[in-house]
C-alpha cells in the first residue's frame, strides 16, 4: 500500500463548528494569543488559561467529526494512511483514523507544570484551580504553547519523509516548526492542499490546489487518488 500522510489544522474542524484561529471571527481575533498560548501567559493569569482551554474542550466535546475527517479515515482501505495534526480536538480519531500524530497536544489531558512527562486523561472534565500533579504542581493543558517545544516534530518528519502521496488540509502554514513538514516531502511526490484561501506555499509543479472547503475538497481528492493510484 502507498503512504498517504495528511498535515491538518483547524480549517478541517470548521465545518463541524470549531473556530480556526485566523480567519475572520477565528479564535486570535477574541483573544491576545500570548495572554492564552503562552508560558508567560500561563504564568501571569493561570484561571485564564484553564478557563480559555476548558471552554475549548467543551466545545471539542460536543462536536462531530465531519464528511472531511470521514474521507481520510476511509482512504486507509486503500493506503497506509498517517494523519500529521495541529488540532487538538479529537475528530479525526472520532471519525475513524487509526494513526493520528498531534503536534500541539490534546485538549482531552492534563499534564504537569514542572515535569511535561506526567500526562492524565481528563475524561471530559475541566481542570480546576487547585488540581495538582503527583509532583504538587497546577495541572496545565497538555497543549504546545507558543514558545514551547513541539515533541513529535522528529516523529512527523520521518513520517513525511516515507510519503507517496502528500496532502496539506486546513492550515495557514503560519506556524513553525509543523509548517516545514512540508519540505520533508520528498521532490518526487505529488501533493494537494485543500482550503478555500490560499495558504503559505511556495509553488512548485507536483502541488494540487483545491481552493475548495475540507468536506468537498478532500472527496474531490479521494475520488483522484482511488483512480489514479488503485
Ligand atoms: N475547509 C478547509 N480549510 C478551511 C476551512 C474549511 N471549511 N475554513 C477555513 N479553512 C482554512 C483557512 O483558509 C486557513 O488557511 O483553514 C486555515 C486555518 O488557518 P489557522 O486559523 O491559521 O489555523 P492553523 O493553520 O491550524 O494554525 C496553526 O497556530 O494558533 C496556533 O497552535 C495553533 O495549531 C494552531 C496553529
Amino acid at each position: 500500500m502507498l503512504n498517504l500522510v495528511v498535515l491538518s489544522g483547524a480549517g478541517i474542524s470548521a465545518e463541524s463548528g470549531l473556530k480556526t484561529f485566523r480567519d475572520a471571527g477565528g479564535l486570535w481575533e477574541g483573544h491576545d494569543v500570548m495572554q492564552v498560548a503562552s508560558p508567560e501567559g500561563w504564568a501571569a493569569n493561570p484561571k485564564l488559561v484553564l478557563e480559555f482551554y476548558n471552554q475549548r474542550r467543551r466545545a471539542a466535546l460536543e462536536a462531530m467529526p465531519n464528511l472531511g475527517h470521514t474521507v481520510l479515515a476511509q482512504l486507509e482501505e486503500d493506503f497506509e494512511v498517517t494523519v500529521i495534526t495541529q488540532n487538538v480536538d479529537e475528530l479525526h480519531e472520532r471519525a475513524g483514523s487509526s494513526k493520528v500524530v498531534h503536534l500541539h497536544g490534546k485538549l482531552s489531558e492534563a499534564r504537569s507544570s514542572v515535569d511535561e512527562s506526567l500526562i492524565y486523561p481528563l475524561e471530559g472534565k475541566d481542570i480546576q484551580w487547585g488540581d495538582l500533579c503527583d509532583k504538587g504542581s497546577q495541572l496545565r493543558p497538555n497543549i504546545v504553547w507558543f514558545g514551547e517545544m513541539v515533541p513529535m516534530i522528529e516523529v512527523a518528519a520521518r513520517i513525511t519523509e516515507k510519503a507517496d502521496i502528500f496532502i496539506v488540509v486546513g492550515t495557514s502554514m503560519a506556524v513553525y516548526p509543523a509548517a516545514s513538514l512540508i519540505d520533508f516531502v520528498r521532490h518526487d511526490v505529488p501533493v494537494y492542499v485543500v482550503d478555500p484561501s490560499t495558504p503559505m506555499i511556495r509553488h512548485n509543479p507536483n502541488i494540487t490546489f483545491i481552493r475548495d472547503k475540507a468536506t468537498t475538497g478532500l472527496k474531490t481528492v479521494a475520488q483522484e487518488l482511488r483512480e489514479k493510484f488503485h
